[in-house]
Order: structure tokens, then C-alpha cells, then sequence
């Protein structure tokens, strides 16, 4: 039988990333192997902050043309003291973000049996959210200059401007409301600071009650977003997708997976949903300087990271079974200490691997 082959490109990056990335890497071999209709070819690229220390640079000038052909980028994290986290951060991630159009970012925020939130109403309602970053302008769009008219040391200026652009604002809010509609609750909430960003987080809203009136089977509200980190803790039971600028959405989900449990436990896609270039696969979280190379970093957020990747693919299926496994795993109480367990990042794959069973 002809197997589709899907050809990966694995950037571990820095400090944590290539032991959450192998985790995760061994969970979809293994599912792959399981389904015997499809497999990965993986090419891994050792672009980071060590290949910057002997290079100048992040990733190879010809690094986006070597990316652009894969079928997926699947990727740890980026980031290292010694050097500056807005070099590494734009080196890397976002050079392959923008220059790939991955204008949306979802974040699933994940609730797993088993994990303790520090949220009380996690033990009352099922909670299940998603945030939906718009990820190609907003605050994060690069625009802005420091030192603008020769003031020099001590007087220094700077301008960091934020980008709106209807386009950007409908695309994303429309994959919101279509996003929607294909979970459970259907409703999407909106969030900007319109009240004090009187401009772009404007024209944002407007073209928000626009579109939600070709959406009337979903739900909207608009919220800002103070009184959205609010609800977040308050009353996250009745949020289904939470669609945000780029810097709002970043933080609202570290809130998010914190509340869920451990940052360690949050997947991301950065996906181009025209598909003309290669769609990016990450955990939300970091290089967590602070434990790596100890083997004991949280791997499901890599590993759940994943199966948004299957999903991408085609291959639901799969990417449920390893949803499933997952629940299986925290539910058995195999959990690393970000969660208050015991557990190694190699105890924790491989209680996912058991729990999917063998390869016959
Ligand atoms: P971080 O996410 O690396 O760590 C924050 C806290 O969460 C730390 O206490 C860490 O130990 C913990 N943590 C993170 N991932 C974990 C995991 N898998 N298991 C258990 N605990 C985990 O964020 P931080 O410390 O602000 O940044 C560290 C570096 O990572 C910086 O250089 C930063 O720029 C970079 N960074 C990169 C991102 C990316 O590549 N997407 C995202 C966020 C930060
Ligand atoms: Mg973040």
C-alpha cells in the first residue's frame, strides 16, 4: 500500500526545545507507524542562539527558501541569555511567522484531567477555550524607530507604532467566526482597548460587529481587554473562541495556560490558511532557561503541538488518539513538577506512547 509521506522540518531551537521537540517527534512517529498509511520524513536544522554565536545569525540568509517546500514546520522554542531576546525572537520565529504569512495563531487553552488548576471553576465546568491570535501586524508589526531625531545617550525616544489594516482585521476575525462554528459553543468574543487606542483597535471593532452579522448561528461580544483578563479568572465558563491583536492574544494566552495549569502545557499553530506556504507547530511556552537540560520540562504542550500538526495534515483521527493519550496520561497522575508531579519528560512520553498502545 502507497504511504503518504509528510516532510517536516524539526528547528529545536534553544534550551528546552529539542527535548519537548523529541517527545513530541517520537508521539507522531508512533502514531504514523500505527495508522501504516502515512509517515514523517524529518530534516532537522540546528538554527538557534548557539548557531547565532558562531554565525551572526539566527537561521541561514537562505533559511525562508530552504522552509518554504516542507509540508510543516514543527518547532520548540527560541531564545538564550547572552543574546538579546528580540534578535533571537526575530531572527528566528517571527522571520519565518511574517515571511511565511502565518497570520493565525491558535492557542488552544487546555483543561486535562488529572492537572490542578488554580482556577476553582475548573473543578465545576468543563472549560474549553481558544484563543485566536491575529499574528502578522497589530503591536508586533516592527514598525517604529529609537534615537529618531540624534538625541543620543540619556535622551534617548523611541516609537514602537502598532499596524492595522482592514484586511488584516477582517481575515482574522472571520477565521474566527468559522473556527466557531465548528466547536461545541458556538460563540466568538472579541478583544481590543478601543476605548484608549482610539484608531486602530477602532477600525478593528467596527469591522468585528461588520462580519459577526454574516455569522448569526454564532454568538459575539466585544470586551476589552482588562475586563477580559478579569473574566478569564472570573468567568471563563462561558468563553468558547477569544479572537485578539497580536500582543493582547500573547498575553491572554500565557494567562490562559497558567490557568489551565502549567505553561508547560499550551500548543500553538501558526497557520497560512491559504496553505501557500508551510504552517509552524510550536509550544506556547519558551527555552525555560531556568530548567533545561535537566529532563524534566513539561512535554505536552510540544506534544499536543503535534497533533495540531496531524490535524493540519488531514489526519484528525490521529490527532485525537494523541489527545486522548494525553488525558490518559495526567489522569494516571504522570505529570512533571511544573505540575506537582514527579514525573521526567522521557516518563511523561512515554506514558503517552503506552497509553496509545503498540504498533502491530
Ligand atoms: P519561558 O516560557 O521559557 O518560561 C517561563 C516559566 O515557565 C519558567 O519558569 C519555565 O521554567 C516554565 N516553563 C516553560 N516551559 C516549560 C515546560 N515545557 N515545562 C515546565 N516548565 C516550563 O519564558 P521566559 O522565561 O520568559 O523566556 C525564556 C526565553 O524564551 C527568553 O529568551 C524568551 O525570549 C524566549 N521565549 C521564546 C518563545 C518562543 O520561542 N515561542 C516564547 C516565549 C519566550
Ligand atoms: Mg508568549
Amino acid at each position: 500500500l502507497p504511504t503518504k509521506k509528510f516532510r517536516i522540518a524539526a528547528i529545536p531551537g534553544d534550551g528546552v526545545g529539542g527535548e519537548v521537540l523529541a517527545a513530541g517527534r517520537q508521539v507522531l512517529d508512533h502514531v504514523a507507524a500505527q495508522s501504516g498509511a502515512f509517515s514523517f520524513e524529518w530534516t532537522e536544522f540546528d538554527w538557534g542562539s548557539a548557531y547565532f554565536g558562531r554565525t551572526g545569525l539566527m537561521m541561514p540568509a537562505d533559511g525562508l527558501e530552504i522552509l518554504r517546500d516542507f509540508d510543516a514546520i514543527y518547532f520548540g522554542a527560541v531564545g538564550w541569555p547572552g543574546v538579546p531576546d528580540h534578535v533571537s525572537l526575530w531572527g528566528l520565529r517571527l522571520n519565518i511567522t511574517q515571511n511565511f504569512d502565518q497570520w493565525a495563531n491558535v492557542r488552544p487553552v487546555t483543561f486535562l484531567p488529572g492537572v490542578r488548576s488554580p482556577l476553582r471553576k475548573a473543578d465545576e465546568h468543563a472549560l474549553d477555550w481558544v484563543v485566536v491570535r491575529e499574528n502578522s501586524e497589530g503591536e508586533y508589526a516592527g514598525l517604529g524607530g529609537r534615537n529618531l531625531s540624534g538625541r543620543g545617550p540619556g535622551n534617548e525616544v523611541a516609537v514602537q507604532t502598532a499596524l492595522f489594516t482592514e484586511h488584516g482585521c477582517e481575515r482574522i476575525i472571520r477565521f474566527a467566526f468559522d473556527f466557531a462554528r465548528t466547536r461545541p459553543v458556538k460563540r466568538v468574543a472579541s478583544v481590543t482597548k478601543s476605548n484608549a487606542q482610539q484608531y486602530g483597535m477602532v477600525l478593528w471593532d467596527e469591522v468585528f460587529q461588520r462580519v459577526a452579522q454574516e455569522y448569526p448561528d454564532v454568538d459575539s461580544e466585544s470586551v476589552l481587554v482588562d475586563a477580559m483578563s478579569a473574566r478569564f479568572v472570573l468567568r471563563p465558563e462561558d468563553l468558547s473562541v477569544v479572537v485578539a491583536s497580536n500582543l493582547n492574544a500573547d498575553i491572554l494566552s500565557d494567562l490562559g495556560s497558567a490557568l489551565a495549569g502549567s505553561l508547560g502545557l499550551a500548543p500553538s499553530a501558526n497557520l497560512n490558511p491559504e496553505r501557500r506556504f508551510p504552517s509552524m507547530f510550536e509550544p506556547v511556552h519558551g527555552s525555560a532557561p531556568d530548567i533545561a537540560g535537566r529532563g524534566i520540562c513539561n512535554p505536552i504542550g510540544a506534544i499536543a503541538s503535534g497533533a495540531l500538526m496531524l490535524d493540519h495534515l488531514g489526519r484528525s483521527t490521529e490527532a485525537r488518539q494523541i489527545t486522548r493519550a494525553i488525558e490518559q496520561t495526567t489522569a494516571a497522575g504522570v505529570l512533571t513538577p511544573d505540575l506537582g508531579g514527579t514525573a521526567t519528560t522521557d516518563q511523561v512520553a512515554k506514558a503517552v506512547l503506552d497509553a496509545l498502545g503498540s504498533v502491530v
